[in-house]
């Protein structure tokens, strides 16, 4: 398994999205429109990839942007259903994490869905907002000091 950064607009990012639209999209009755994906031109796209079979395959996602000067956003965080729970979100955040440190932000920010509130806690992240709605469901914003 490999983490690497892919481009926004490529092959490798349709490939992105259709996993999350799998994981993050599909289950709500919901999709990306063409606004949503163009306005994700200026983030940073990392993925897991694994190329077991031969012919390589996104396990996991996730999005990285700057907030503000010192903090970046962490978004759309997918693993692939049937990879859930065998520690791949916790190795993708750690690398987007790397990844926000190296580029010179000292804390991340992202938005959490309620029942991954303790994925993220397990990874030093705390929640720092009241209950708010995003994609018909409560969120909570986290933060984690790089
Ligand atoms: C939430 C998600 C990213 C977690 O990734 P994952 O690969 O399943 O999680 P990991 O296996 O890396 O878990 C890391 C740790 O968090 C814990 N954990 C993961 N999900 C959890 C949950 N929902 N509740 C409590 N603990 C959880 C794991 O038990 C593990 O603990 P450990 O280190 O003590 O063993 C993934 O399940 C997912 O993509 N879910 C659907 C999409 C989604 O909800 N994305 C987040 C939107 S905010």
């Amino acid at each position: 398994m490999e983490l690497k950064e892919i481009q926004h607009g490529t092959a490798d990012y349709d490939k992105a999205i259709q996993l999350r639209r799998e994981v993050l999209r599909w289950p709500l009755g919901l999709e990306y429109t063409s606004e949503q994906l163009a306005g994700e031109a200026n983030q940073r796209h990392f993925v897991a990839e694994c190329g077991e079979t031969g012919k390589p395959e996104y396990l996991a996602s996730a999005c990285l942007v700057e907030e503000e000067p010192s903090v970046a956003r962490i978004r759309q965080v997918a693993v692939r259903q049937d990879c859930q729970g065998r520690g791949l979100g916790r190795e993708l955040m750690e690398f987007a994490e790397r990844q926000a440190k190296e580029a010179g932000y000292e804390s991340v920010i992202l938005c959490s869905r309620h029942y991954a509130i303790p994925f993220y806690e397990k990874l030093g992240y705390v929640c720092v907002s009241d209950w708010f709605e995003e994609v018909g469901m409560p969120h909570r914003s986290m933060t984690k000091t790089l």
